[in-house]
């Protein structure tokens, strides 16, 4: 049985409808038809999910007489560059796509942060629809309107808020997902659940074998109240206001993404760098923020139980402060970290002092 989410922003008239619907890929044409109205998409796929549910999705679109095109998009994160939203903007204009025309992403957060991002561009917008095919697109990504390439000087430096007029979350697609990748999506259910829900955290640690495993039913629950939580905070400011809400979602994330940058965005996926930033924020958050030694702990222990990553890469400290003076959420030229005093409840970013944050970092395993 399909579940609707439909999600307002206050002052403008954009709407989405999130429908949580396992097995729903096979009526993404009827979605599409239905959020868009669209007779024709461009539909840009990450290569190795078009493998593996491409032909159900065109074949759903041609039963509900939707024109298509592929673009298929090597995976990883390196596709989110200037050079590939230029192939996307090229695919729209080799279709002639027009404004009537919707863009429709399949794939994880790379081909969602792209594919919106090249709607939000596309004759200066066209509507786009979701298929999150990752547990980490599914629980946080897909939902909120964050669309973005990546720079040389970081991560989502060029992007836009362009939300999604349909988001279709199959959870069935998860049975195709390797491992290590389900275990980074795992992180950003431990961040929202962190950050803002101490109940979802708790039953997190309830579960969190079944969520380790992959109980597909679990999984699911996870999925739904994790796109729950993010939908209310991203009504409440989807436009993340520098002291707004949608602020506690960044948390880990400034670690995070300094250390992808610092690597090249290469041999750590998203959520892997998401849960080394959830330890040196919550060390933080203990030292600067009154977070109990005891929260921290179990955080810890839940990241360690999920299979996430313990230690830091040995990379130099030095280098991720230099990463950070990209980060977005910095103000006056310094970075505002958020830390948490409670699990669940993430305070506003605020700027901490450097010998705090360099220690922090030393402590996990930066050099
Ligand atoms: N991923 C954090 C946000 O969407 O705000």
């Amino acid at each position: 049985m399909p579940r609707d989410l439909r999600l307002r922003y206050p002052g403008h008239p954009q709407r989405s409808l999130v429908r949580l619907t396992p097995g729903g890929l096979a009526r993404l044409g009827a979605f599409v038809h239905a959020t868009t109205g669209a007779g024709q998409v461009v539909l840009i796929a990450d290569r190795r999910v078009d493998a593996l549910h491409g032909a159900a999705a065109r074949r759903s679109l041609r039963g509900a007489a939707i024109a298509h095109t592929t673009l298929r998009v090597p995976p990883g994160e390196r596709s989110k560059s200037a050079a590939m939203l230029a192939r996307c903007w090229d695919a729209c204009a080799a279709a002639a796509l027009g404004r009537d025309g919707a863009i429709v992403a399949l794939g994880g957060g790379v081909v969602g942060d792209l594919a919106g991002f090249a709607a939000a561009t596309w004759l200066r917008g066209v509507p786009w629809v979701g298929v999150p095919t990752t547990l980490l697109a599914q629980v946080d990504s897909a939902v909120g309107g964050k669309t973005a390439i990546d720079l040389a000087a970081g991560k989502n430096l060029a992007g836009a808020f362009h939300q999604p007029v349909g988001v279709l979350v199959d959870s069935t697609l998860l049975a195709t997902l390797p491992a290590r990748h389900r275990r980074a999506g795992l992180a950003e259910v431990v961040k929202i659940a962190f950050a803002c829900d101490a109940a979802l955290f708790a039953w997190c640690e309830r579960h969190a074998d079944a969520l380790a495993a992959g109980d597909p039913a679990v999984l699911a629950r996870a999925v739904e109240r994790a796109v729950r939580l993010k939908a209310r905070v991203v009504q409440a400011d989807e436009r993340e206001r520098p002291d707004g809400p949608r602020t506690a979602l960044n948390l880990g994330h400034t670690t995070a993404h300094a250390l992808e940058r610092v690597l090249g965005y290469r041999g750590l996926l998203h959520g892997e760098a998401v849960a080394l930033g959830l330890r040196v924020a919550a060390d933080l958050s203990v030292r600067a923020a009154g977070l109990a030694p005891e929260q921290r702990i179990r955080l810890e222990a839940l990241l360690d139980h999920l299979g996430l990553p313990v230690r830091l890469p040995p990379v130099r400290v030095e280098a991720l402060l230099a990463a950070m003076a990209h980060d977005k959420k910095r103000a006056s030229g310094r970075v505002r970290w958020v830390l948490t005093p409670h699990g669940g409840a993430a305070t506003v970013p605020r700027v901490l002092e450097s010998a705090l944050v360099r220690s922090a970092l030393r402590g996990a395993g930066a050099r």
